[in-house]
């Protein structure tokens, strides 16, 4: 998973550098595609994590780099692109107090809605390598161990096709903070014989979780609501204007009633604070339609 960490931040590294030009072509090309804005602090980040890319196409600097983005392979590339640039930091069960909110005040409501046959639906936006469904999972099968032949689904997706492959494979290797901090990682897991600290999400969690391949600027094909959307440590590398436009439409995708946990370091700001009412930390409600009159 790319990182934040240990990144030079001027605009050089592994011998390239990029100049100011080309670093503003990259800049505007990612923003487009993805919402994700490269302030020049990202400099040496973007440079180090696309030498690769340049090495890999044989070409001598930015400059040629920016020349395939904006010629007839620019599309493809930009793919590419955006797969090096986004920052995949996830873990299990990051930032606990939601998980707790989730199992003592929204599951209970929620696994009664589906004993009595009901539809509910969990979305992780911007899921990375798919920790933070599959957490989604385990505190729901918690709650209602048969959880799986009912009609509770969760949905994962992320703009990074790499991380959506990662999710589906369900196979990750845990730290010694996650086993001792999360016993209960361990009750959904298989080990994988001989390899140590790999493990496979087990069934029912994996088959709960259906992955797809989403970019959160583009419209959003899912039909039906959702009762819960976690989108965490997402929007923080978007513009404030890109965020004011994504929280209107996590609203609409809302039940009523239903719940919107964003990161520790975002907001929900601008107009869609009135129909998301502020309940715990960075943790939103969708308000009933009379309570927003
Ligand atoms: C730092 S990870 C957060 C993962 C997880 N939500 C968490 O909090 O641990 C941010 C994720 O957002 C994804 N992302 C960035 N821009 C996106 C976009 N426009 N649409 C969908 N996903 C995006 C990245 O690919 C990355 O996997």
């Amino acid at each position: 998973m790319n990182g934040p960490h240990m990144i030079p931040a001027v605009g050089q590294a592994n011998g390239q550098t990029i100049g100011d030009a080309a670093f503003r072509t990259v800049a505007r090309h990612l923003q487009e595609q993805t919402g994700i804005v490269l302030t020049d602090v990202k400099k040496g980040l973007a440079v180090s994590r696309l030498s690769r890319r340049l090495r890999a196409l044989q070409l001598p600097d930015f400059d040629a780099y920016c020349d395939v983005l904006s010629g007839p392979d620019g599309a493809a590339e930009m793919q590419e692109m955006v797969l090096l640039l986004t920052t995949n930091v996830t873990r299990f069960f990051r930032e606990p107090h939601h998980y707790d909110a989730l199992r003592t005040q929204i599951l209970p409501g929620l696994v009664a809605k589906a004993k009595s046959g009901g539809r509910v639906r969990l979305w992780s936006a911007g899921c990375s390598s798919g920790e933070e469904a599959y957490s989604m999972a385990m505190c729901v099968l918690e709650a209602f161990p048969q959880a799986a032949p009912s009609n509770i689904r969760i949905l994962a997706t992320d703009i990074d096709s790499n991380m959506i492959t990662k999710g589906q494979t369900a196979r990750y290797q845990l730290s010694e903070d996650d086993l001792s901090e999360h016993p209960i990682l361990l009750k959904h897991m298989v080990k994988v014989p001989g390899r140590d600290r790999y493990v496979d999400i087990a069934e029912p969690a994996k088959s709960m979780v259906r992955f797809a391949r989403l970019n959160l600027q583009d419209p959003w094909p899912m039909q039906g609501k959702f009762d819960v959307i976690f989108c965490r440590n997402v929007v923080i590398y978007f513009s404030t204007e890109t965020q004011q436009k994504l929280w209107p439409r996590f609203a609409k995708a809302l039940n009523h009633g239903g719940h919107l946990m964003i990161g520790h370091s975002e907001r929900v700001t601008g107009p869609a604070l009135t129909p998301l009412r502020s309940v715990g930390v960075t943790h939103y409600e969708l308000q009933a339609q009379g309570a927003m009159t």
